[in-house]
């Protein structure tokens, strides 16, 4: 139907004879002679009609946005003054000879203009709208482009793709799972992988070497911009590799990667942080190390002062007290300060002190605060040099339960770093390494994964089981810009080693054999040391595109309460779909439970 696509004519095609197929963009008249911006995936053109040609002309005047054209006529160059440089074909223009209207089209919710701002729920309910719009054929061209190159990388390194199965059992990566019913097994389901961790690693002790899958995971969890329900991961194993090994080659592909698709170079080699490190100076296990700000620990200096508040923690071994220099942040109003106050609060912390710098040459009487009083100037003396304080900075202090600390203050420091505009650099990916293998749950009472319960200790069996608490994993994330973009490990390839985290975790032995008892029969055949890695596929791609949420940079996405707008799922079904699959509803489809 077209010879050439609307978004790559230019120059070399002067005088050419073409057919063109797209959609109406805009449709102008302009005295006489109307004007039509032609889009297809390419991009757009201009076509021109005057009215030497009647029949044509007076169908260019009936056709509204949207309405699908076909189109003959001659490239020619635009008019001196006329020629648009924002448009990669704004040199020329076609003179239209011919128009044929494909299919009309009803007016579009929402205009296609990429600068208008449309409300998410009618751009998901029309969707096949939204992804006409420029912006949106970008990215999933981005998309396209970005697994392209990994395949291809992953393929030129040996790599197998291979696919496993979505109906399958749980595999506990920390979310909730979805569950599909069996007709054929009645009363009892199918989960949804989380990941495809357990076949990956049975591929390695199936001897298939080098593994990676371009595949999507099912998650039921709180959603955010950065998470979906149903995501994709680059999802990679691979044996006799320790865990150097497989960073330095996956180091490697996204290097190459952010060079070809956004000529970035990220610098070689990333920075390698441990766990303890990352907690310590930006109170988060995935920094922005685009934010130049740190925290400061405080709480030996902060032992015997009379404010409770930091001399509590000070003395708490959970506890910690960090102080958060802002450069030059004596100018922050009393209200940004109680916006940030309560900003804090949202991450548990009970306040923000803070104190304004206005000298340091006046001792005590520089320092301004409701808080200088319960300290001696000689602590605060100490606490000046140790964050480093100059005149006209504010210093901000956080006072709690560790865990409340870091988060709180972690999300401080990254806040001001945006708000403030204080990054140093576009790009900064790095990778956190010796995260502990279980952290404490004070609600259940007992210890959970950090990653998942196949990773492997880079300690031994006894020494695990002698302190679990300060156990260190053979796992890495990497990090971009504050973005976990990739978690992996060294996956436990022993059953006796596997048996003892399944006790740490407090899954018995009958629970193990009935949920994990395939993979510790796997583990007795000659399993290989083996190790892997999963980046988030949209991640990747949203941080590549500079897009502000993963829903922008997928086809269809969930909502943020996991429904789809377009379809209308998750949806009833008929009476007799739930008795075929032997299920009886607590309560009918669509009707609430009343309140107690
Ligand atoms: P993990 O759970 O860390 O590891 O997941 C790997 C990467 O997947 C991305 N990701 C998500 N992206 C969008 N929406 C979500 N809900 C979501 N959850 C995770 C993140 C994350 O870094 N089996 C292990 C990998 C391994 O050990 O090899 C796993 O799934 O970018
Ligand atoms: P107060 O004596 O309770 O008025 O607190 C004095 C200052 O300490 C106020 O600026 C509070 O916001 C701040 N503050 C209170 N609790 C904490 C905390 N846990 N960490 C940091 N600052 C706090």
């Amino acid at each position: 139907m077209r010879s050439h696509k609307c978004g790559e004519l230019n120059t070399q095609h002067l005088g050419q004879t073409v057919a063109l197929c797209g959609w109406v963009h805009r449709r102008r008249d302009h005295g006489g002679v109307i004007f039509i911006d032609l889009r297809d995936r390419a991009g757009l053109v201009q076509v021109v009609f005057d009215p030497d040609a009647a029949d044509s002309f007076a169908i260019a005047e009936s056709v509204r946005s949207e309405y699908v054209l076909r189109i003959e006529g001659v490239v020619r160059d635009r008019p001196d003054g006329t020629q648009n440089a924002n448009m990669s074909t704004g040199q020329i223009e076609v003179l239209g000879k011919h128009i044929e209207v494909l299919n009309e089209s009803e007016t579009p919710p929402f205009p296609l203009e990429s600068d208008i701002e449309v409300n998410e729920e009618t751009r998901l309910r029309y969707r096949y709208i939204d992804l006409r719009r420029t912006v949106m054929q970008q990215k999933m061209k981005v998309r396209r482009d970005v697994t392209r190159n990994m395949r291809q990388f992953l393929d030129d390194n040996e790599f197998f793709e291979i696919e496993t199965p979505y109906l399958t059992k749980a595999t506990p990566e920390g979310a909730r799972d979805y569950i599909v019913p069996s007709r054929t097994h009645q009363n009892s389901f199918f989960a949804l992988p989380q990941s495809p961790q357990l076949y990956k690693q049975l591929l390695m002790i199936a001897g298939m070497d080098r593994y990676y899958q371009v595949v999507r995971c099912f998650r039921d969890e709180d959603l955010r911009a950065d998470r979906q329900p149903e995501f994709t991961q680059l999802d990679i194993e691979t044996s006799f590799l320790n865990e150097q090994a497989i960073m330095d080659i996956m180091e490697k592909m996204i290097r190459r990667l952010f060079i070809d698709i956004i000529n970035i170079d990220l610098g070689e080699p990333f920075p390698v942080l441990t766990y303890a490190e990352a907690m310590r100076r930006y109170g988060s296990d995935r920094p922005d190390l685009r934010i130049p700000l740190e925290l400061v620990d405080i709480a030996e200096e902060m032992r015997d002062v009379d404010f409770k508040v930091f001399s509590g923690p000070a003395n708490d071994p959970q506890g910690r007290v960090v102080a958060l220099r802002l450069p030059a942040g004596g100018d922050l109003s009393r209200s940004t300060i109680d916006e940030l106050t309560k900003f804090v609060g949202i991450y548990g912390a009970k306040g923000l002190a803070y104190i304004k710098v206005n000298s340091l040459s006046t001792g005590i009487d520089g320092l301004q605060s409701p808080i200088v009083k319960f300290a001696s100037a000689d602590v605060w003396n100490k606490v000046m040099t140790k964050v480093g304080a100059e005149e006209g900075d504010l210093i901000f202090f956080g006072a709690d339960k560790a865990g409340i600390v870091n988060e709180a203050m972690g999300a401080l420091r990254v806040k001001l770093g945006l708000d403030r505009n204080l990054l140093t650099g576009l790009w900064k990916p790095l990778w956190v390494i010796d995260f502990p293998m279980f952290a404490w749950d004070e609600k259940a009472q007992r210890f959970s994964a950090i990653h998942h319960p196949f990773t492997a200790p880079s300690c031994s069996k006894e020494e695990l089981v002698n302190d679990p608490g300060n156990a260190l994993s053979r796992a890495y994330d990497l990090v971009l810009n504050g973005t976990e973009v990739g978690g992996g490990s060294i996956r436990i390839n022993r059953t006796d080693m596997q048996q003892t985290v399944f006790d740490i975790l407090g899954i018995g032995h009958e629970e193990a054999r009935e949920k994990f008892g395939f993979l510790l029969d796997a583990l007795r055949y000659g399993a290989p040391p083996h190790g892997g890695i999963a980046f988030g596929l949209d991640r990747l791609v949203m941080l590549m595109t500079g897009a502000s949420s993963i829903r922008d940079v997928i086809a269809f996405p969930k909502t943020q309460s996991a429904a789809c707008p377009l379809f209308n799922a998750p949806a009833p079904v008929s009476e007799e779909q739930l008795k075929e699959l032997g299920i009886r509803l607590r309560k009918p489809a669509g009707k609430d439970e009343k309140p107690e």
